[in-house]
């Protein structure tokens, strides 16, 4: 932990330049007119060289991968110093052991769960891992409901059971009638008409309807010729996201790597490795163009390995029918009853075995003070002088679908942050164009808080609020200058940590006007009291990801716990430096966090069925380390400052 990392921050802020987002292109298909013209055709897509499989360090042949012993002793991602971090000063009600693990009070504080059998771990948080590293060879290996619990889907020519040994066009890995070529070490896919993708396993019809909810074709490729992972594959349980639970829609979801849309995007997509990176992408799939009435032909694959594909979808899964009227494209098409493969037990991190830490009061006037809604936002004269409709409720955002794509972080989808604020600098009285520095939070029309560390009174600033996407002029954005930035008097640096970091920025408008609320633009609640450690907020930021140190375009978010003082301040985590102006929120794996870029950003919780501003981003020992969780400035220790300045100035 440094005063470097801070400078850093200011630093990363000033060169963020936002990567080019791609428009996706929306491509149309007549399905009763394949343009694919007469005559076999080679699977022209995403050709994966034998070459490129053995160069990819993910398929490495670990020896001994195979051994069938569970010692998982070296699996430190559900290590016990996160619970420990986060023990919830150790009652055994409600239950903290995990995985039916029973739980025995041991003297006033302290608990042990006595561990069912595979399970092991403080709170028998660790189970078998069939996948583990090297198990699938050059393949994937995806999860199943039965012993052994995994399977290897290999990657082509490399043949099962362990993927480790290649045999060129035998058995046939192309379907529907598709010749097999050897090309060197390759080989290719003739496919008859009609017929596309690699294997020739896209058959004629092959389209989606409206969104793409209802698609149940076979398209397995990203727009950018990436091949799809299995929607059971243990790499995408490993990095956090999980499919089965946490989507609206799983029911086109299954032991295949399909693309889907089942959590309300725009058209199917699908997750892929990039590296030792989970990444997504929508795919290279045609949306029907024409409703034509033809009933698709069901796609026949020439299974050379049922054991290894046990569920095509040719039986479960026909594809999509475009039917006269796709008004509502759900019940077009036949959902899928494929079996949903169990992710447990595994080693991963699904959403259902991150344990929930039960909940302790801290030093604050916890559980007596729950805090009122607040139906107006503050009692100030700026608030009075606002159209009553305006800002009248606070901490309410929109409705979300789950869209948990992105490890260590989310995609924030439309209005489910809308008191995110991006704050943006540029030389005084200059015309240069805004950069995005920090994150800001709107907790009244006027008024917006970030860190102390964030406002620079050389330069001109400005907030950007209900927008998700920083290089995309979105219509649903309101852009508005900073007037003033008052930064908290007692605000201190040191080379260990930030003091009171914390600064109100006051918005030019009209008439007390300044933002205007929209389903896009809404304000924060203020705390009126502490929250209980273990509790599960949500922070948001544009800040830098585990991909991009320079930050990312979309606005994301993540879960953190809060951690309490007492844990946050042991010598290994960050010793005597804390103070109350601040508190620690970190998350049970030890990835997830904030980062640079995310300063000045929301911390937020529920109080009382609204979002309150908890903590504002401010400083960290780098991201996502072990044992160095984020620190945010520590709101209520401030309610009076902020009520203090916003109700003088006005
Ligand atoms: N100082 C950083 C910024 O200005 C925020 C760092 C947060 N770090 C962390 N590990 N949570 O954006």
């Amino acid at each position: 932990m440094n005063l470097k990392l801070l400078f850093f921050c200011l630093f990363l802020a000033v060169l963020l330049v936002p990567a080019e987002l791609k428009r996706k292109k929306h491509k149309h298909h007549d399905p009763g007119h394949e343009g694919h013209g007469p005559g076999h055709k080679h699977g022209k897509h995403g050709k994966v060289k034998v070459e490129d499989i053995l160069k990819d360090l993910f398929f490495e042949i670990v020896e001994g991968a195979w051994d069938d012993d569970d010692d998982d002793d070296d699996d430190h991602t559900n290590a016990d110093w996160v619970f420990e971090l986060q023990e919830p000063d150790g009652q055994c009600d409600p239950n903290p052991c995990l995985n039916n693990g029973v739980c025995e009070p041991k003297g006033k504080r302290k608990f042990k769960c006595d561990c069912p059998k595979p399970f092991k771990g403080k709170k028998c948080q660790r189970g078998p891992k069939p996948c583990r590293r090297g198990r699938c060879g050059r393949g994937e290996c995806v999860l199943t409901s039965t012993p052994p619990f995994y399977e290897c889907k290999c990657k082509e020519p490399f043949q099962p059971p362990r993927c480790t040994h290649l045999a060129l066009c035998e058995p046939n890995p192309c379907r529907n009638g598709g010749q097999c070529i050897k090309d060197g070490t390759d080989f290719d896919c003739l496919c008859p008409t009609g017929y596309s993708g690699r294997f020739c396993h896209v058959g004629p019809n092959d389209c989606y309807v409206g969104d793409g909810e209802s698609y149940r074709g076979n398209v397995s490729e990203t727009d950018d010729g990436n091949e799809c992972l299995y929607w059971n594959s243990h790499f995408i349980l490993e990095n956090g996201a999980d499919p089965f639970n946490s989507f609206e829609d799983s029911d086109g979801l299954g032991p295949h790597n399909f693309c889907r849309n089942p959590d309300g995007d725009q058209m199917p997509w699908c997750f892929f490795r990039r590296g030792r990176r989970l990444s997504w992408d929508h795919c290279d799939v045609t949306e029907c163009l024409q409703p034509t009435g033809v009933v698709p032909m069901e796609i026949v694959p020439t299974d050379a390995n049922p054991t290894a594909l046990p569920s095509r979808p040719t039986t479960s899964e026909p594809t999509a029918t475009p039917k006269p009227t796709a008004s509502k494209p759900s019940t077009t098409g036949t959902p899928s009853q494929a079996p949903q493969p169990s992710p447990t037990p595994t080693d991963s991190p699904t959403t259902a075995s991150v344990p929930q830490p039960s909940p302790t009061p801290t030093d604050g006037p916890t559980t007596a003070s729950v805090p009122q809604p607040s139906p107006t936002p503050t009692d100030g004269p700026p608030t009075a002088s606002v159209p009553p409709q305006q800002f009248a409720t606070c901490g309410q955002p929109q409705p979300k679908k789950n869209n948990a794509r992105i490890f260590g972080g989310l995609k924030v989808p439309p209005g489910a942050a809308p008191w995110q604020v991006s704050l943006q600098v540029r030389p005084k009285n200059s015309n240069q164009a805004f950069r995005h520095t920090c994150g800001g939070v709107l907790i009244e029309s006027c008024w917006v808080l970030t860190a102390g560390h964030c406002t620079e009174q050389m330069k001109d600033m400005q907030v950007v609020l209900g927008g998700l996407s920083l290089d995309l002029e979105e219509p649903t954005e309101q852009t508005i200058q900073v007037e003033e930035a008052i930064v908290h008097e007692n605000y201190r640096e040191t080379p260990s940590a930030v003091y009171n970091d914390i600064a109100l920025l006051r918005l030019k408008g009209t008439d007390g006007v300044c933002a205007k609320e929209t389903q896009f633009v809404k304000t924060a609640c203020l705390p009126d009291a502490q929250l209980p450690d273990g509790m599960e907020c949500t922070i948001s930021g544009w800040g830098a990801t585990e991909d991009s140190q320079h930050g990312s375009n979309h606005l994301l978010e993540a879960n953190v716990m809060l951690i309490s003082q007492e844990k946050c301040s042991e010598p290994e985590v960050y010793g005597r430096v804390l103070d109350n102006s601040m508190f620690c929120a970190g998350h049970l794996m030890g990835g997830v966090d904030s980062c640079q870029g995310d300063s000045g950003g929301p911390l937020t919780c529920d109080q009382n069925n609204a979002k309150v501003i908890y903590g504002v981003v401010s400083w960290g020992d780098q991201c996502g380390r072990k044992n160095k969780p984020g620190v945010y400035t520590r709101v209520t220790h401030f309610l009076d400052w902020i009520k203090s300045k916003t109700q003088a100035a006005s």
